[in-house]
């Protein structure tokens, strides 16, 4: 495709990070914004005119529907990016997804469809992949430094219990209060996916017990941690944890053990600290001896593929820049975007892990297979398959409880104190 990219953003609260991005993409041109939310819609439409940009602002989804844009950032709600992403691939338009990629296995039959018959491009916005370790802990692994995998760690710890006003607003039936205790999973497992290039073929699904000192927030799951042990189509074994464990700073940490090595992210300093501040990574690798070989501690820094831009964006361990960099890039042609933006297929493996992790609690810990979706003729078993916690798309049995033995209710009092806590500006206590 020949000139800038017509891109549009959908959801304007975590989509702020991507019109930022846009906004000084030189191959990018951001046409239009869509919020229902207008404080947030106007703080976008600000953020583009102190750059100089006059952008559309919608409210209404299907009036930026008919914008015309060639591609779309879905920042939306997570449980609802796989029924919006496959509008619009039929509609001709490239899709950047984030986190979530659907929220039921038929969704991901679809999506996976979508794509196909569409030939538009497809990213997964999973920006825990390019952090300064986990890129460079791909990178490493790529070039064969610690062999092959044999187990390996994310975890994603983060308690959000006193930003739930913030990030809720009240809203009963909002997604981060519906959702199901594995179903947040692709910060932990999409790292080690893409970092050892493998596909999860099995996974056997736990969830912690509630923690009962935490205030009522309206989370239907009680506050808890889901956990995923994922078998790689090599054998290999690699355990997620994510989810509301009490820890401060948060923790987004990875290992990767190889058959010649390892390497592992330092736990002790927070992810989000800035260059030269960062965590260190540790990487060993064995030399001809048996049990010696060297050790380096290091600061990896920024990555050098468009190290100028993304220098220029930190947030996320310097994660933000690359998601919406290198799908810009795919929809391009250039080879970059081909191999680190994050196509369908992975993106399915990485969200479906935590659907059927949930299915394997629900049956005892049962393991479950994960199909492989690229094959078409796995695809059928899968085809109708609506379970999931969200009574939009699962009615009867197909709708499941929030946490094992059931959801969690609250009076509409507990909402009503979250909504005034959020106008007020201030965490919950
Ligand atoms: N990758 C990351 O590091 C990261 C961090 C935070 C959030 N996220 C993801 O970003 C997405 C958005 O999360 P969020 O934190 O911004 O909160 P959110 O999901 O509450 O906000 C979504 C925004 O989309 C708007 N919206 C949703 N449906 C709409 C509709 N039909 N019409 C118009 N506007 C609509 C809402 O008004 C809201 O401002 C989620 O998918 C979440 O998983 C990712």
């Amino acid at each position: 495709m020949a000139g800038k990219v017509k891109i549009g953003v959908f959801g304007a609260y975590r989509g702020m990070t991507m019109i930022n991005v846009l906004l000084r993409h030189p191959d990018a041109e951001l046409v239009a914004i869509c919020d229902k939310y207008r404080p947030a819609l106007e703080k976008a439409g600000k953020a583009a005119e102190e750059a100089g940009l006059q952008l559309a602002l919608y409210e209404n989804f299907e009036d930026f529907f008919r914008h015309d844009m060639d591609a779309v950032v879905l920042a939306n709600y997570a449980n609802e990016h796989a029924t919006f992403a496959i509008r619009l691939l039929r509609s001709g338009r490239h899709v950047l997804s984030e986190v979530l990629p659907c929220e039921t296995m038929a969704q991901a039959v679809e999506l996976i469809e979508a794509v196909e018959e569409s030939g538009k491009v497809y990213a997964y916005a999973e920006n825990y992949c390019y952090m300064w370790h986990t890129f460079e802990m791909r990178e490493r692994y790529e070039r064969g430094e610690i062999g092959e995998v044999m187990y390996a760690e994310g975890e994603y710890i983060h308690d959000c219990s006193a930003i739930w006003p913030g990030i809720t607003y009240g809203e009963k039936d909002h997604w981060r209060n519906n959702m199901f205790p594995t179903f947040y999973c692709t910060h932990s497992i999409g790292p080690m996916l893409s970092i050892t290039g493998r596909r999860p073929v099995q996974v056997v699904g736990f969830v912690t017990q509630r923690n009962g000192t935490v205030r009522p927030l309206g989370l239907k799951s009680g506050e808890c941690a889901g956990i995923e042990l994922v078998t790689l189509d090599n054998g290999a074994i690699c355990k997620s944890v994510h989810g509301h464990l009490k820890r401060e700073p948060g923790s987004i940490n990875y290992e990767i053990y190889g058959t010649k090595g390892s390497m592992e992210s330092e736990r002790f300093t927070p992810s989000y600290a800035p260059e030269g501040r960062e965590p260190e990574l540790q990487v060993y690798r064995e030399g001809d001896k048996l049990c010696v070989g060297e050790t380096e501690r290091y600061r990896p820094g920024t990555p050098a593929i468009a190290g100028d831009m993304a220098k220029k964006f930190t947030t996320h361990g310097g994660s933000d820049f690359y998601p919406t960099h290198f799908f810009i890039e795919k929809i391009l042609g250039n080879p970059d975007g081909e191999k680190y933006s994050i196509d369908v297929y992975s993106a399915v493996d990485m969200g479906i892990c935590g659907i059927l992790a949930y299915r394997s609690i629900l049956a005892g810990n049962a393991p479950m297979r994960v199909p492989n979706l690229r094959d078409k003729a796995e695809r059928d078993a899968w085809r109708c398959d609506n379970k999931c916690t969200n009574p939009a798309v699962a009615q009867g049995d197909d709708l499941l409880p929030c946490y094992p033995g059931g959801s969690m209710e609250y009076p509409d009092s507990v909402y009503d104190e979250v909504r005034k806590i959020w106008l007020s500006g201030k965490n919950a206590e």
